[in-house]
């Protein structure tokens, strides 16, 4: 451990002396707390990042030859992209069934906008049973390892701030059912948060470094030094499936997409990308875009409105491919990434309030508006890393359920409506009536357990019920 006089000219070189205010008059633990925690600090790199991230506000450009990026149709017999849809089907089936698959959630958000106190899947998140986001995946990587005969790894990112309290969630819930020897946990890294004014790293106590995690985007990097790539490679993974803690529907291991993802012509099967039709132009979704043959995601905030609202010979929005978020990753891409020399994700710059400690008085402060800044890095930034990279079209109600804000839209209530409306489609599809309201949506509560049905042909056979009654609540 270094001292504090070995620090001292280093952190002043980086403007980062004010770290050493309370030094004096802290415990020897603290202290050494403290010092840890600068220890673990890439100072060297600091000014630069500050210079270009949190003092100046870095500027975006379009990358040149941008155009839309191609998808597979949800309709295999689409003239624009037509393809052998069954074949696929069963070339994801194989690597099911063939154990070749593990699944990835990363789960290390603070959730702020929900408001949650916790980590975000242990919320309550069933439209009827309100079981948590965990238990519902849990059930989905069961059901999936069952239908299959293969077992199916689950790796779960949290970050040192929900670590501990989701590893407790599942051994009080008894793993959901799962082999806990199946379910690997691993912290993601953090980044130290800024004093926008002065690029300075505040301090939310005397001896305590304001830090959040940084980014889905450090999954990558997490995945690789937490061993999680080698235990993977140790029982046989070639490609994971990658989804975030918040989509209550998502199909996990959807065999269309994985066999998309490793045996389509146009796939180098490093990653591929599921997308939602945009509903209007000015939707806040990132989009799915091509340029010197590599696929992007641009944010919707670094996309030009013009081209946002232009429209194709068919009437429909030339960037129509919004992203949710839904991937599957090669192993061996990852890992080549990790081992490649200047594999470096750019940083996003997220301005929020941070409570802090003021450096004169000693004092906490709570600010009522924002005064810091958070780096972090998005997975979408690896996609011009592959070589050749598919997107297939699925549908907001088929696969994205996300609860992300308390109330509104991506809110437990409109995921539970979702949850509803998809049990409905398939209820209705293997006979059952559905009562509806007067603008066509279900008049009741649903949700299929993914141990009941993964895909509407599993309810083939199931004990289902003629028709479901008006106002009626029904878990299956
Ligand atoms: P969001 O962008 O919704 O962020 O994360 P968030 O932190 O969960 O929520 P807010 O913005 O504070 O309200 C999308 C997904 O990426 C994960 C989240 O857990 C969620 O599954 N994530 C995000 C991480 O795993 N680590 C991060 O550092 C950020």
């Amino acid at each position: 451990m270094p001292s504090i006089d070995d620090l001292r000219p280093t952190l002043e070189a980086a403007n980062q002396a004010h770290l050493l205010t309370f030094a004096d008059q802290l415990s020897a633990n603290e202290r050494d707390s403290l010092l840890s925690q600068i220890a673990a600090i890439d100072l060297a790199k600091l000014p630069e990042l500050i210079h270009e991230y949190v003092l100046n506000k870095p500027t975006f450009e379009l990358p040149e030859g941008v155009d839309a990026a191609p998808y597979y149709p949800a309709d295999p017999t689409e003239s624009f992209k037509p393809y052998d849809a069954k074949k696929y089907h069963a070339a994801g089936q194989d690597l099911l069934r063939a154990g070749k698959i593990a699944c990835f959630v990363v789960a290390g958000g603070q959730g702020s906008r929900l408001g949650y106190e916790g980590p975000k899947g242990c919320y309550p998140a069933g439209a009827v049973t309100k079981k948590p986001l965990f238990q519902i995946f849990a059930e989905n990587i069961l059901a999936t390892a069952k239908k299959y005969g293969a077992t199916v790894p689950w790796y779960i990112m949290t970050s040192p701030l929900n670590h501990d309290a989701t590893v407790a969630f599942f051994n009080e819930h008894g793993h959901f059912g799962l082999d806990p020897a199946d379910v690997m946990f691993f912290p993601q890294g953090t980044m130290p948060s800024f004093d926008m004014a002065s690029g300075k790293i505040l301090l939310t106590d005397r001896h305590q470094l304001a830090t959040n995690p940084d980014g889905h985007g450090g999954s990558l990097t997490a995945l690789h030094t937490s061993g999680a790539l080698d235990d993977m490679a140790r029982r046989g993974i070639e490609h994971f499936s990658y989804f975030q803690v918040d989509n209550a529907t998502i199909r996990i291991t959807d065999p269309l997409f994985l066999g998309l993802h490793a045996a389509a012509p146009d796939s180098s099967a490093e990653i591929s990308s599921k997308m939602l039709p945009k509903a209007f132009p000015e939707e806040r979704v990132g989009l799915f875009a091509t340029a010197g043959g590599r696929t992007h995601v641009i944010e919707y905030s670094d996309m030009p409105i013009e081209l946002q609202r232009e429209t194709g010979a068919d009437g429909r929005l030339r960037f129509l491919a919004g992203s949710p978020a839904i991937h599957v990753f090669g192993r061996a891409f990852v890992e080549k990434v990790n081992t490649d020399a200047g594999f470096d994700l750019p940083y996003h710059r997220a301005e929020k309030k941070i409570p802090h400690v003021d450096l004169a008085t000693g004092e906490r402060v709570s600010p009522d508006a924002p005064n810091g800044v958070k780096l972090e890095r998005f997975v979408f930034d690896a996609l011009p890393l592959a070589e050749r990279s598919i997107i297939l079209e699925t549908s907001r109600v088929e696969d994205f359920a996300p609860i992300k804000n308390a109330e509104g839209t991506d809110s437990p209530a409109s995921s539970a409506e979702l949850q509803t409306q998809k049990a409905a489609n398939w209820l209705e599809a293997a006979g059952v009536e559905i009562p509806k309201k007067s603008d066509g949506t279900p008049d009741c509560v649903l949700e299929i357990s993914p141990l009941t049905a993964l895909e509407p042909g599993d309810l083939k056979g199931a004990d289902l019920p003629a028709k479901i009654e008006a106002g009626k609540r029904l878990a299956l």
